[in-house]
């Protein structure tokens, strides 16, 4: 077949480092003079009448949606729901004439996805998709479709398409801000331009390979780890445990870091490990104050923290540094370390990393 592993052992890792190609051909043409555009989308009529922006998802796509929503809301200030579209199909949506669907799939194919879209279809409501795959039914059947540029994405777990809808996600939220008038545009162009740096900072946190495989060896006999992450963090934790569940068969639980008293607590005794994550500036106080509490309940702490962070971190275990990122960048960054740490877990326990037992690509057929 033309997809080759080439000097790579597996997909995965392959697919991991072609993050920064992802990334560059994602943003290819779209931002010119600190301004993004969709120039062939057509669609501004809807995106500034827009009331509420409805995103349904599955999985690794999910979670890119719940970045989303979170850009969304601050920069373009429309509210945004999200819906995994396993449940989206099962409860009452309350439409209205000017919501907006955006359905997030790498493969254009899962059939919950498509349920939710067709769902909305059926009720006059416009639907954008955001999918990697060129004539995939998602695409066909959406009012408008957003390429991610990933390539080819053949480990099952998902890793640069990912990346990509990250990025479409910013950019979106970049567009729809200036559209709408609704956020500093000094600040946009300055967001604009630092998406132009985010594949070389992938490309530093790739560097930290080694490193992070040599947590994955110490680490790799746990049974058991606690992501935890507060804002932006939140759904980074939530895909670096997706990641692990799915390539080492470890269990792992995200939890949102201020949750943690609420239950898992009871959990933490001496010796669990517990990963977090750290890029969110004006949160650091707030969470280690709640990651004091496990680290003297005896908890291992792990963390992924920005580098402009860590004498906040002090007392944790072992810590993987970040570049200085814009904070609400972070996710694009923060990602990749948790990708390397599932894929080497996986590796150490002896898993097929690239075909994870009872796990397909694209859920489809109900
Ligand atoms: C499957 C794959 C995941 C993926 C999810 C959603 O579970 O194993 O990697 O995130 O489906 O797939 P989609 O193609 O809709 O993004």
């Amino acid at each position: 077949s033309e997809i080759e592993k080439g000097e790579f052992e597996h997909f995965m890792l392959k697919e991991i480092h072609e993050q920064p190609e992802a990334i560059r051909k994602t943003l290819a043409g779209r931002i010119k003079d600190g301004r993004v555009d969709f120039p062939d989308l057509e669609f501004d009529n809807v995106f500034k009448n827009t009331g509420k922006i409805i995103i349904a998802a599955c999985g690794t796509s999910y979670h890119a949606g719940m970045v989303g929503r979170l850009v969304i809301e601050k920069l373009a200030r429309i509210p945004v729901e999200i819906d995994l579209a396993s449940e989206f199909r099962y409860r009452e949506v309350l439409w209205n004439p000017n919501d907006l669907v955006i359905v997030i799939s790498q493969s254009g194919e899962t059939s919950d996805t498509l349920a939710a879209l067709r769902e909305a279809r059926h009720n006059g409501i416009k639907v954008l998709a955001i999918t990697n795959v060129p004539g995939s039914t998602i695409a066909q059947e959406a009012e408008r479709v957003i390429y991610t540029h990933a390539g080819p994405e053949i480990a099952i777990a998902s890793t640069k398409a990912y990346s990509a809808q990250l990025l479409i996600m910013y950019l979106l939220a970049l567009y729809l801000a200036s559209l709408r008038d609704s956020y500093n545009p000094v600040e946009l162009e300055g967001l604009a331009n630092e998406l132009l740096g985010v594949d070389a900072m992938v490309e530093s946190v790739l560097q930290e390979q080694q490193h992070i495989k040599e947590l994955a060896e110490k680490y790799h006999k746990v049974q058991s780890i606690f992501f935890l992450g507060r804002g932006l963090d939140y759904p980074v934790a939530m895909e670096g445990a997706l990641k692990l569940k799915e390539t080492s068969y470890v269990h792992a639980e995200a939890y949102a870091t201020g949750e943690l008293l609420h239950g898992p607590l009871a959990l933490i005794e001496q010796g669990v490990p517990v990963l977090t994550l750290i890029s969110q500036d004006k949160l650091v106080d707030k969470s280690m104050s709640n990651i004091k509490e496990i680290k003297a309940r005896g908890a291992v702490v792990l963390a992924i923290c920005k580098e402009n962070l860590q004498e906040h971190c002090q007392e944790c275990d072992e810590k993987i540094l970040l570049p200085r990122i814009n904070p609400m960048l972070a996710p694009i960054v923060a990602v990749v370390p948790l990708q390397i740490f599932a894929y080497y877990m996986a590796l150490f326990r002896g898993n097929d990393v690239d075909k994870p037992r009872n796990l397909v690509k694209s859920v489809m057929g109900d």
